[in-house]
């Protein structure tokens, strides 16, 4: 199965073969490369270097943690991630302390920070042969109420971890979603130059 996107011009292998599958094999995915995914997103920048990324760890192999995120899924979530081994909730510090101020003050930026974090958790995991998926669809009070997660902090996306399946074991509508082509948008629409709307001509009349 080919899930790769056409590109024009070289990527980093990782973002290459990166894409959010819905199968994923039973098979548990290697704490060593678990602990390499988190090292990557511990390096991540953020804003006023904040580092306000926490990750809540379930291991299906592991401790009641992965029941309890599971069940935080919403159902169409479900559907697929039952045959998921690991699941990883990132939340975010939703304000910040200022020195300055001597308090905490907003942070408008928080979840670009940590946007930044698991995107780079995603990749390092990509680099060693695990795929990722990104899942907003779930119930993040009941996660804050369940794991107790302190108030400071938002529960932002929930992650699938894992190495790929047989996408023939999915049900019908989502084995056509899994096999079917991705999509994006061409460099020419997001890319302007100069003005608003205007295509930058770093493009143009590239085959
Ligand atoms: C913030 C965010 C939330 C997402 N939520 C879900 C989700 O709840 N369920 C799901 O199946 N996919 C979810 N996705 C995956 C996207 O649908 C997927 O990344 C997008 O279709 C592009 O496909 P690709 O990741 O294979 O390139 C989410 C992705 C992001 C970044």
């Amino acid at each position: 199965m080919n899930k790769r996107l056409d590109t024009r011009y070289p990527v980093l292998p990782a973002i290459l073969e990166r894409w959010s599958p819905r199968s994923f094999a039973d098979r548990a995915p290697e704490a060593h490369k678990l602990r390499s995914m988190f090292e990557a997103a511990r390096l991540a920048p953020s804003a006023h270097n904040t580092q306000p990324t926490r990750f809540l760890l379930g291991r299906k192999d592991g401790g009641g943690a992965y029941r309890r995120l599971f069940d935080c899924l919403d159902p169409h979530n479900r559907e697929w991630a039952h045959c998921v081994p690991v699941l990883v909730l990132a939340s975010v510090m939703r304000r910040r302390f200022s020195q300055v101020k001597a308090d905490f003050v907003p942070y408008p930026h928080c979840m670009h920070d940590l946007g930044l974090a698991v995107m780079s958790l995603i990749l390092q995991g990509q680099h060693l042969g695990l795929h990722c998926h990104p899942m907003a669809a779930f119930d993040p009070e009941k996660a804050q109420r369940d794991f107790a997660i302190p108030t400071l902090f938002a529960p932002g996306i929930m992650i699938a971890v894992g190495y790929l399946g047989d996408p023939g074991a999915l049900p019908p509508d989502l084995r056509d979603k899994e096999t079917g082509p991705r999509t994006r948008q061409p460099l020419e629409e997001i890319v302007f130059e100069e003005a608003w709307g205007q295509s930058s001509p770093l493009f143009a009349g590239e085959g």
